[in-house]
């Protein structure tokens, strides 16, 4: 389908407004040409003989408050749906942008997406309200005058009109050009967005690095080629006014060549042809608009294009035909010979033929070196991704047999980055749990030992923390993420290295609650800190996307040439005297680990 007549169907469900505004430029075109009609009886009675003055000038009073009007109410209406069809456009592509799956997001960055959203669709509002409006109004304005020319003398009408098929061409071929040049400009705005949003999000290392020179280098370099591509836009739309003056001039040169013998002829009056001069001349008005809505409408095009690109997009994880709502967990969770890879184009097993299966209640923890596919593996739970080989099943369902909906209710996760939202502390934690009171939003933080910090923040747990939770420390950031899983109250939890910015005395403290919640709910719990993971049910070791080993931390240990044996020998030899020392200072390395490590 086109993209302008997509749009048009996005303006469908106002079209009795439109109907009104149709009504209104109507009037605005009767009223013009009426005006037009008026020199007649100006030149032809009021002005030899002084007759006729009173209904003449009220006449003019009349025809301006109508023309008046009807152009207040078709532009004030077309801007209203205009207005209408752009917040329609903005709220489907926000959902539908926000529903795409995790590999959409990892190949587009913010910036694009936020330029689609606002530069793209304000383009295509400018286009509705003004060209649309513009379009309608001034050819019906223009059907006027021609009819009053007509009227007076059809054959001096086609005389002055012939030029104007000439200048269809050019206006045809200048419409193309601009629509691949709004494209073009439409792009680099979405770049300038891109490189905005990173650095500004970025600002703290940019300025550590001493690289402020180099992106304001690369952001006027971005500017200056939007610039000189909106330029080449504006020359073509600059060239359109000036092109059809000059072929007014002709028109009216030759009305008056023309028009000089039928008034010595007596077949016109002075009055007549003044007037049929007057609605030339008033034609040019409407005329120049209308010159320049078709490259107003090619640049809506191109904007609608790319939004309608962007719709077409169907990356989700979509529930299959028939997916059944998924049971709480009840039994088990299994990764049936899981593969996975992250795109076709990137066919790299990132997991290979993972197979391991957690009965209900019980904790997991994973472990493995950096890279090693912890957070992928995870991430297949909710179906952030979905398997490419094998299949993860919860109570033996096929996790893609079931709705997305009902499979993430019983999911509450704490990722690798914390990420917390513009919003009261109070607000973040109770995110996704909306109807939770106070009292069971202070009990998830007490859980969760945030409660001491938030106590003393200005406003209690009404403080706002700033975007992305800039106004916290990194371990006060993570404490909320975790009373913010455990408001939900989710039969399966995932914590992807949940306690990574605490010290050791939070961290010990939240372990011991999370312990306690964890009891009743199956967990997944990425750690580096093996000593975080100790207590594990079951710990799977991962090395490069293939399970190693699984079983009990002693187990483990007692294995000869264990992968785990080896990572926990590695950590216990690193870790600092400082921090070594402090922990036995309070009690809180109670085992003699090196010792068990090199037994094994
Ligand atoms: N969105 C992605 N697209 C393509 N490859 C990815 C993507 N995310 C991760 N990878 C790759 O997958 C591999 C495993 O990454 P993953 O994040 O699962 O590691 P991890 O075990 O969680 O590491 P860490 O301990 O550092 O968090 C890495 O080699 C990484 O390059
Ligand atoms: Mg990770």
């Amino acid at each position: 389908m086109h993209p302008f007549l997509r749009l048009l169907r996005h303006a469908a469900p106002y079209r009795g407004r439109l109907a009104i505004a149709l009504g209104a430029m109507g009037i605005y075109a009767v009223a013009s040409a009426g005006l037009a009609y008026l020199i007649k009886p100006i030149f032809d009675s009021v002005l030899p003989n002084r007759s006729a003055l009173g209904w003449v000038a009220t006449a003019i009073v009349v025809v301006y408050v109508a023309k008046g009007l009807g152009s207040f109410c078709a532009s004030y209406l077309m801007t209203d749906i205009g207005q209408r069809v752009v917040r329609d456009l903005r709220e489907l592509m926000f959902s539908h942008i926000l529903g795409q799956s995790a590999g959409f997001f990892a190949r587009r960055s913010t910036g694009q997406l936020m330029s689609r959203i606002m530069n793209d669709v304000s383009q295509v509002q400018h286009a509705v309200s003004e060209t649309i409006g513009d379009l309608l109004q001034e050819s019906l304005a223009l059907v006027g005058y021609a009819g009053l020319m007509f009227y007076y003398d059809a054959r001096l009408a086609l005389v002055v009109m012939t030029g104007a098929p000439v200048v269809v061409y050019p206006l045809v071929r200048l419409g193309q050009r601009v629509r691949r040049t709004t494209r073009r400009s439409q792009e680099e705005m979405e770049h300038l967005s891109h490189m905005a949003a990173e650095a500004f999000a970025g600002h703290r290392i940019v300025k550590a690095f001493g690289a402020e020179g180099h992106e304001s280098r690369r952001f006027s370099a971005g500017a200056d080629r939007l610039y000189r591509t909106n330029m080449k836009v504006t020359s073509a739309l600059a060239v359109l006014p000036p092109l059809m003056e000059l072929l007014g001039g002709f028109g009216i040169a030759a009305a008056l060549w023309y028009g000089a013998d039928q008034i010595a002829s007596a077949r016109l009056t002075t009055g007549e042809f003044s007037s049929f001069i007057a609605a030339m001349f008033l034609m040019y008005g409407p005329a120049k608009k209308l010159s320049r809505v078709n490259a107003n409408l090619q640049q809506a095009i191109a904007a609608a294009q790319r939004i309608f690109e962007l719709l077409d997009t169907h990356t989700e994880v979509q529930d299959r035909p028939g997916a059944i709502a998924l049971a709480p967990l009840g039994h088990r969770i299994e990764f049936a010979d899981v593969s996975f890879h992250y795109s076709d184009g990137d066919r790299r097993e990132i997991l290979r033929r993972v197979s391991f299966t957690v009965p209900a209640g019980q904790m997991v923890a994973i472990v493995g070196l950096s890279g090693a596919g912890k957070t992928t593996l995870v991430n297949l739970i909710p179906r952030f991704y979905d398997v490419t080989g094998g299949a993860i099943l919860i109570d033996g369902v096929d996790l893609r047999d079931a709705t997305v909906r009902s499979l993430r209710a019983q999911i509450g996760m704490v990722t690798q980055e914390t990420v917390l939202f513009d919003d009261t502390v109070a607000a973040n934690i109770a995110y996704g749990s909306l109807n939770a009171g106070r009292e069971a939003v202070e009990a998830a933080a007490r859980a969760a030992h945030a409660h001491e910090f938030i106590s003393t923040l200005p406003q209690g747990y009404e403080t706002r923390i700033g975007e992305r939770g800039q106004r916290l420390s990194g371990g006060q950031r993570q404490r909320l993420a975790i009373a913010r899983a455990l408001l939900k109250n989710p039969p399966i939890l995932i914590l992807d290295e949940a306690t990574s910015s605490l010290d050791a005395e939070s961290e010990r403290l939240v372990q011991d609650a999370l312990a306690r919640l964890m009891m009743s709910r199956t967990s997944f719990v990425i750690a580096h800190r093996l000593s975080t993971v100790r207590r594990a049910d079951a710990i799977i070791v991962l090395e490069k996307g293939e399970v190693k080993e699984i079983g009990r931390h002693d187990e483990l240990l007692a294995r000869p040439d264990s992968v785990y044996g080896r990572l926990y020998a590695l950590q216990m030899f690193e870790r600092p005297e400082g921090d070594a020392a402090a922990n036995d200072g309070n009690g809180r390395t109670p085992e003699p680990v090196g010792e068990r490590v090199r037994e094994g």
